[in-house]
């Protein structure tokens, strides 16, 4: 019994290594694998086969209809392929790879990077201050009385000191989240003999409830010009050859009188830009005259020293340049919309 199995699987595997169609294939398989095939007609046998040899001749039936099973899935898989069919999953090597993502600078950075570069061309350098401040460099040296709406803590982020009896806070020591840049004037002044000539760019934030338009953290540049004889001819041209520059040719500057404690003459800056396509005044920020109470706050001669300032919002900026509808977009990290810039 064993000797015929031996036999039948040569004949088997012989047979199908002749097949060389789908027809011949089931053909092979009804003949060996069938109901009434050549395996199943031996079955019966089985019983006729004495005691000892059982266990032998049951074992290497098993092993016979697993290699005629693989065999006979081995040859569909040749037939199917050289039929044109696909037995795995189809791959199209003709098909362009996927490309990798690449980085790149989030739009918010892209325009702090263009503004600064315009404004070095001027002459300005770059400096940086904290993020957490004292309130002394955000309103006490900027001239902002004590009682000053601008220092109320529904429009501030202050910050609870660790252990307020070990370090009890100086008049105006007290720690916030800077709402203003106009803090890094101070840190300069108060490091820097005069001449000087600097801009500054950085996070601000204000508790604002988030809207299209309002968000509690966002981007201020400013812009700081201490010399002999600075006058507000001066800080006009300087922002007119800033939007010149960065909104091209046809841009237009307007400033309108208005009031910040660290300024005097002050004025609100607009600039004439293309939004969607049209031209159209947006109010950037602030400007003015340094006011000499801010000298006196960082030890300079307000009797030897003039100077201009302003103060810029980056996100008004980059969205009326790339048409965002929403400051939120901007910081939710979604990356099929940052990657439009
Ligand atoms: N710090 C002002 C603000 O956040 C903007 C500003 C106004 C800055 C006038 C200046 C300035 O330097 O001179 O609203």
């Amino acid at each position: 019994m064993l000797n015929e199995l031996d036999q039948l699987e040569t004949q088997a595997i012989g047979e199908l290594e002749a097949v060389g169609d789908a027809q011949a294939l089931e053909a092979w398989r009804v003949k060996y694998l069938g109901t009434k095939g050549r395996l199943k007609a031996i079955m019966p046998r089985i019983k006729d086969v004495s005691a000892s040899e059982k266990p032998a001749v049951g074992k290497r039936l098993n092993v016979l209809k697993q290699r005629l099973g693989a065999a006979f899935d081995e040859k569909t898989a040749i037939i199917e392929r050289q039929s044109g069919r696909q037995a795995g999953p189809m791959i199209d090597v003709t098909e362009p790879g996927l490309l990798c993502g690449q980085g790149r600078r989030h739009v918010i950075t892209r325009t702090i990077d263009e503004i600064t570069e315009v404004f070095a061309r001027m002459g300005f350098s770059v400096v940086y201050g904290p993020e957490i401040e004292d309130e002394w460099h955000n309103f006490d040296a900027l001239n902002i009385p004590k009682d000053h709406p601008a220092r109320d803590p529904i429009d501030n982020f202050y910050l609870e000191r660790p252990d307020p009896a070990s370090a009890p806070a100086r008049p105006g020591g007290g720690l916030m989240l800077r709402s203003q840049t106009s803090t890094v004037q101070i840190r300069t002044m108060a490091k820097v003999k005069p001449p000087l000539k600097v801009i500054s760019v950085g996070r601000v934030y204000r508790p604002d409830t988030h809207d299209a338009t309002h968000y509690s953290m966002f981007h201020q540049v400013e812009g700081l010009y201490v010399d002999h004889n600075v006058t507000m001819v001066d800080l006009k041209t300087t922002l007119f050859q800033f939007a010149r520059a960065y909104f091209g040719p046809e841009a237009e500057v307007r400033m309108r009188p208005s009031f910040f404690p660290f300024t005097e003459p002050s004025a609100e800056v607009d600039m004439k830009m293309k939004v969607k396509g049209q031209w159209q005044w947006v109010e950037l920020g602030g400007c003015g005259m340094v006011d000499p109470n801010v000298y006196e706050a960082v030890g300079y001669d307000p009797e030897e020293w003039t100077g201009f300032a302003f103060g810029l919002g980056i996100e008004r900026i980059a969205m009326r340049k790339y048409g965002i509808a929403d400051i939120r977009w901007l910081f939710e990290n979604d990356a099929r919309f940052l990657r439009q810039f």
